[in-house]
């Protein structure tokens, strides 16, 4: 006899008393980013057929020109959140400055403010491949009923109450964690329901998988470019396999599942790295961490960097403990 799985809305249900704070307020915001992940995989699913493919004709704070997909999930993803007075500010890849939500009701008690990408792996979007979304819960750090401040977006990623990824990929799976392990779900279509498809997950200890943008090989730290090397050379398990489709969520799925190491390390078209600490790197750290994996810039763990401004960029090494530390030495070394 087969078990029916859980459904992500029986899952929330059950485990909301094990929320730092449960008041129900985080439970209806997962809500919400459940429907939103809805809205937009049914977007990104008929991408071929409707006009929604290529550039929207603007560009980003980032400097990016943003894709149609990009300004639709992103629309959609505040539209939800804010609709439905749920919390109190938000912070977005594809917004200057972040969003203060002006409750309706006087007595607003909103306390969470979530930071979002949206819609991640853009260059992707016109030839098929996966792409996801990214996001990021924290408690506000300003008085309860009064707008949101930066100081509340501004927060380590060490503060983080939830965070999470959806990823549209030959399934839709919407994974997450609110500091009590990494669970994932998987969107059934024809239902509309995600189901607790992979409980408790977690990142083999070592790997052989590494991801890195190679093409930027000439530009990296010395570190960086002997770990590859190390990864090339043939001996005990090694030459690893080189993986990297280019969006973070994608290539992070995979390497927690298989074991690996995803690397997006400063170079000088990115003095910084590429990646957004509070709405890339910060959630993915948390989920990794976990998840029994790591997250580091190099030297520092991912979620003890101070941020300083919304749009920050940060080197980014993450994935399975042992290959982590493995560069950590290197960059130590070299
Ligand atoms: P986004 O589409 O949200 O701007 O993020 C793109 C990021 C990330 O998804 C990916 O891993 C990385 O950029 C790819 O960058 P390169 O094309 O420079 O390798
Ligand atoms: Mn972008
Ligand atoms: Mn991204
Ligand atoms: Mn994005």
């Amino acid at each position: 006899m087969t078990v029916q799985k859980q459904t992500l809305g029986e899952f929330i249900i059950e485990n909301q008393s094990s929320f730092k704070y449960s008041s129900g307020e985080l439970s209806r915001l997962i809500n919400s980013i459940r429907l939103a992940a809805k809205i937009v995989n049914h977007e990104v699913n008929k991408a071929g057929l409707v006009d929604i493919l290529g550039a929207a004709g603007d560009t980003n704070i980032q400097g990016e020109d943003q894709q149609k997909l990009d300004v639709y999930a992103n629309e959609k993803f505040i539209q939800t959140l804010t609709k439905r007075n749920i919390v109190c500010g938000i912070a977005s890849e594809e917004e200057d400055s972040f969003i203060t939500i002006n409750s309706q009701d006087e007595n607003n008690q909103n306390k969470y403010v979530v930071l979002i990408d949206p819609l991640d792996g853009s260059s992707n979007i016109d030839v098929n491949v996966s792409v996801g979304t990214i996001f990021s819960i924290y408690r506000r750090v300003t008085p309860v009923g009064t707008p949101v401040q930066i100081e509340d977006f501004l927060q380590k990623g060490s503060e983080q109450v939830a965070a999470g990824y959806v990823v549209y990929g030959t399934s839709t799976m919407l994974v997450y964690t609110t500091g009590h392990g990494v669970n994932g779900f998987t969107l059934n279509p024809a239902i509309g329901s995600f189901y607790l498809s992979h409980p408790n997950m977690s990142f083999p200890e070592d790997g052989n998988i590494y991801s890195v943008n190679e093409g930027n090989y000439l530009d990296f730290p010395l570190g960086i470019k002997k770990y590859i090397k190390y990864c090339q050379e043939e001996e005990d398990d090694r030459p690893y396999t080189s993986r990297y489709i280019g969006s973070l969520v994608s290539d992070f799925h995979r390497n927690m599942i298989k074991g690996g190491i995803y690397m997006y390390p400063k170079g000088s078209r990115n003095p910084n790295g590429k990646l957004r600490l509070l709405y890339e790197c910060n959630p993915m750290a948390f989920i990794a961490e976990q998840a029994n994996g790591k997250s580091s810039d190099g030297y520092t763990r991912t979620m003890d960097v101070e941020p300083t401004e919304l749009h920050q960029r940060v080197p980014f090494v993450c994935g399975s403990k042992n290959m982590v530390e493995k560069v950590e030495q290197y960059m130590r070394e070299f």
